[in-house]
């Protein structure tokens, strides 16, 4: 049985409500003026959804947008009826209709909860918000702060670019914007003390922008990703990189001089490294020293993997701008594995998106599985990126190991439910499938998205 079905009698639920509306909020500072956005209750991002592990949340989302919605409970491992998806999942929710979503909060972490339909658009407009499940002992800190990062393409007047859904984005890396927010605003600066210990929940609400963070100064250990309990560790070469809705929890101890400031950037992309805010610190400290209070988070209830039995499933990505170079290059390599036949050209694709898996172009929600897995088992997917661009790839209603990249076994297998893939990288991932339904399986660059790179996952 899966755990996510069961034991919902005693849990004590928690009611929200969330109204997905026109509004303006304050992104950039004065002298501009408010930007018109999309809101859930008049704000970007919405409220901080926040429950216990083990509570049961019902939400009432209502629609006073002039199309369609639905909302997806993004890394939360629920029943497949409340995942979001319209048409697969549910019917979408149309312009004032509203729609209740309720399940167990199984796993504790950091989520998020955005539109599955239109996203490139409809959250690009401001529509996300966090979700975050306490654990039962969270570890000891001074502070637990949660910043929801986004990127937004700004006019001169500060209004939102109308060029959602062109084909430059789509072909290329997705709707990069000029204006980067940390919960709704460009950040000047972050008030700290010196020997501060703070959790800070990082959440990549980006359409499209790759976050490289470098914190400088300061030694952080990552003890979350993508909300799931990591071996606390320092990030490879000091970054905290996360994908489009890709999520980190940080430990971060504040060990900079009273009254200084650091600053913190973000180095993702070569040559265009930008300030992101800064942490000014208060000229009075907390404390003397840094806490050694124990960081380690308890391990969410996931099934474990068996590599020994796991099947296999091979997955190719390709298209984009320089697709075809690409496939040529890694020709040799991808033999015949999919289901599209990847030796060829772009000829033998079906579909009239950008953006393969498999050889198919996504058009809509409602396809036909691309992998059909056996319910209670192991599953190993091993996916070839043979593109020119980043993707982080989401599958829903699981998480799964990062087992291995690029051949290498990976040091911390990982539990995540959006995994970033380098252009022309090999990554496996390793999970039982023990959630029932269709499972959307996706790159979260939402142009990418919007372009074909989609498909579904059956579990029976
Ligand atoms: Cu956060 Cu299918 O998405
Ligand atoms: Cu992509």
């Amino acid at each position: 049985m899966p755990i996510i079905m069961t034991k919902a009698a005693r849990a004590e639920t928690k009611a929200f409500s969330l109204r997905a509306a026109r509004g303006r909020a304050r992104l950039v500072p004065e002298p501009h003026g408010e930007t018109p956005a999309w809101c859930y209750n008049g704000a970007v991002p919405g409220p901080e959804i926040r429950v216990r592990q083990g509570e049961r949340l019902r939400i009432t989302v209502e629609n006073a947008l002039a199309e369609e919605t639905t909302v997806h409970w993004h890394g939360v491992r629920l029943p497949n009826a409340m995942d979001g998806v319209p048409h697969l999942t549910q019917r979408p929710i149309a312009a004032g209709d509203t729609f209740v979503y309720e399940f167990d909060a199984v796993d504790a972490g950091t989520f998020w909860y955005h539109p599955h339909q239109r996203s490139f658009e409809q959250v690009g407009r401001g529509l996300y918000g966090p979700m975050i499940i306490e654990e039962t002992e969270p570890p000891r800190v001074d502070r637990d702060i949660t910043w929801v990062i986004d990127d937004w393409r700004l006019t001169q007047s500060a209004e939102i670019s109308e060029d959602f859904g062109n084909r430059h984005d789509m072909n290329h890396g997705g709707r990069v914007g000029n204006t980067a927010t940390i919960n709704g605003r460009v950040p000047d600066t972050f008030a700290v003390r010196r020997g501060e210990r703070v959790r800070l929940r990082l959440i990549n609400a980006a359409n499209a922008r790759i976050f490289g963070l470098d914190f400088q100064t300061h030694a952080l250990k990552v003890i979350a990703l993508d909300g799931q309990p990591v071996t606390p560790h320092q990030p490879t070469d000091g970054l905290v990189v996360l994908g489009p809705a890709m999520r980190a929890d940080l430990i971060l101890d504040m060990t900079g001089e009273p009254s200084s400031r650091v600053s913190v950037v973000d180095r993702f992309y070569k040559g265009l490294e930008y300030r992101l805010v800064d942490l000014a610190y208060d000229e009075a400290p907390l404390r003397e020293y840094t806490p050694d209070w124990p960081i380690a988070l308890p391990a969410n209830p996931l099934p474990e993997p068996d590599p020994g039995t796991a099947r296999r499933h091979d997955v190719v990505f390709n298209g984009g701008m320089m697709g075809g170079m690409v496939m040529r290059e890694m020709g040799g390599s991808m033999g015949e594995s999919g289901s599209g036949g990847m030796g060829g050209t772009m000829g033998m694709m079906h579909g009239n998106g950008i953006w393969f898996i498999n050889g198919k172009a996504a058009e809509g929600h409602v396809l036909d599985p691309m992998l059909t897995l056996d319910r209670g088992k192991s599953h190993v997917i091993a996916m070839t990126n043979a593109t020119a661009w980043h993707h982080p790839i989401h599958l829903h209603g699981h998480s799964f190991r990062v087992i291995s990249r690029n051949g290498a076994k990976t040091t911390h297998r990982e539990w995540q439910d959006t995994v970033l893939m380098a252009p022309r990288e090999k990554v496996e991932i390793a999970f039982v499938a023990d959630n029932p339904g269709d499972w959307m399986f996706h790159c979260h660059i939402l142009e990418h998205q919007a372009g074909g790179m989609m498909g579904v996952i059956r579990v029976v």
